[in-house]
Parts: structure tokens; C-alpha cells; sequence
């Protein structure tokens, strides 16, 4: 039986530091999760798997909107970036439609979430190495482009975790029917303040051209095309 690495291990850092922190955070917290499983820590288990839900939505969010700046700059190819955030959107809806909503529904037994959460974690894990490298590795950026990048996700103020002012209204915008499950227990006071005035890539270009909209296109549509940031950085 496979099991989740505690590390994100060296072939699958993409050296852009925050998401390379995300990953990490990812194995994090299925490896307290799963243990919590083992332990049936009920309140543990719920706690998790709510911020493991948020953490994808905001995770997903911040690596569009930097490869929204990337495309910008012509690091990364339209039709990669579309199928990049395509694939996002089938991983939401896998975890939502197996884990998230059967598990407040009370329809899954502790094996049952143990090995779903074992294997969304490894889906994840093999995500980074099939997209994400390809899209953040340092093939694709050098080091100044990485930084510029990094810089622009910090002063979008997107959150940067399910931890940050904003992160709450982002799945209320993204997703309605999952907030509406999230126990509030599980998510932090700073979570719960408004999203700061966002300041994003100025891309009219949606990233999935076929109008299905991406977790950015959404965003961008939601806060009508909110700021348009300069690309000084
Ligand atoms: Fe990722
Ligand atoms: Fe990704």
C-alpha cells in the first residue's frame, strides 16, 4: 500500500516558493488527517478535511492568477495554462463529489475516507509532477521570472492560505454549496474578513476559452475585472 510522503520530495519542488509551501502544507495536512483517521478523532478529521477544502480552492487560485502573469509574459503557452486550470476544476470536483459532501452527509466509514484521502493526496502529488512542474519549474522560469511572479501573487492580495483575511469569501464566491457545509469551527477569525480590493493580472484573455471558467476567470468576472495591476514587477 502506497503511503503519503511527509516531505514533498526533491524531484517535485518547483522552486516558487510559495507553491512549493502549498505542497508541502497539501502533504501536511492529509498526514494529520489520515492520522486522525487511525486515531477516529472525529473533530480532528472534520477540522482537516474543511481546511483541506478551502486550501484547494485558494491553491488553485493563486497558481492561475500567476500563470495568468506568466502567460503575460510569454513563460507559459494559453492552451497549457487552459488545460492546467481544467484539470484543477475536475480535482475539486472529484474531492467534493467523494470526500467532502459524502463525508458531512455521514455516508463514509473511516476505511472508506482513510483510503479516499490516501489516494486524493496521491492524485495531488502526481498533479505536481504532471502539470505544475511543467508550468512553475525552473525549466520554465528563471529565477528573476519566478521572483516577479511571486512578487505579483503577494501584492494581488490574493490569500495565500485558508488562514488570510478573504479565504472564506473566495469559496463563497467559488463554490456556495461547499461553504455552506464547512463547519465554522474549523475556520480561522482571519479567514472571515472581507477580501482585500484585489489588484490582478490585467488578462481580458479568459483562461479556459470555452466560457466553462476557470477558478481565475471567476474571480475576475466576480470583482468586475477588478484593478488592473501594473507588470512593472
Ligand atoms: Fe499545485
Ligand atoms: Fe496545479
Amino acid at each position: 500500500m502506497t503511503s503519503i510522503p511527509k516531505e514533498l520530495p526533491d524531484a517535485l519542488r518547483t522552486e516558487h516558493f510559495f507553491n512549493d509551501i502549498h505542497h508541502q502544507t497539501f502533504l501536511i495536512l492529509f498526514v494529520s488527517l489520515l492520522d486522525a483517521v487511525r486515531k477516529e478523532s472525529a473533530v480532528v478529521v472534520e477540522n482537516c478535511i474543511d481546511n483541506i477544502t478551502v486550501y484547494l480552492f485558494i491553491h488553485f487560485l493563486d497558481e492561475e492568477e500567476g500563470m495568468t502573469y506568466a502567460r503575460s509574459k510569454g513563460w507559459v503557452l494559453p492552451d497549457a495554462l487552459a488545460e492546467h486550470a481544467a484539470v484543477h476544476i475536475n480535482l475539486v470536483q472529484w474531492w467534493n463529489t467523494h470526500v467532502f459532501f459524502p463525508f458531512k452527509k455521514g455516508e463514509l466509514t473511516c476505511e472508506s475516507v482513510f483510503d479516499l484521502c490516501r489516494d486524493y493526496c496521491m492524485r495531488i502529488i502526481d498533479h505536481i509532477g504532471a502539470y505544475d512542474l511543467k508550468t512553475y519549474g525552473p525549466t520554465v522560469r528563471d529565477t528573476d521570472g519566478s521572483l516577479g511572479e511571486n512578487a505579483h501573487i503577494s501584492l494581488s492580495r490574493l490569500p495565500l492560505s485558508p488562514y488570510m483575511p478573504g479565504a472564506l469569501q473566495i469559496v463563497t464566491m467559488l463554490a456556495p454549496d461547499v461553504v455552506a457545509e464547512i463547519n465554522p469551527q474549523s475556520i480561522a477569525p482571519a479567514a472571515r474578513l472581507r477580501l482585500p480590493a484585489l489588484r490582478l493580472c490585467a488578462a481580458n484573455q479568459p483562461v479556459l476559452p470555452d466560457g466553462r471558467g476557470s477558478y481565475r476567470d471567476i474571480l475576475y468576472r466576480g470583482n468586475g475585472g477588478i484593478g488592473v495591476v501594473s507588470s512593472a514587477w
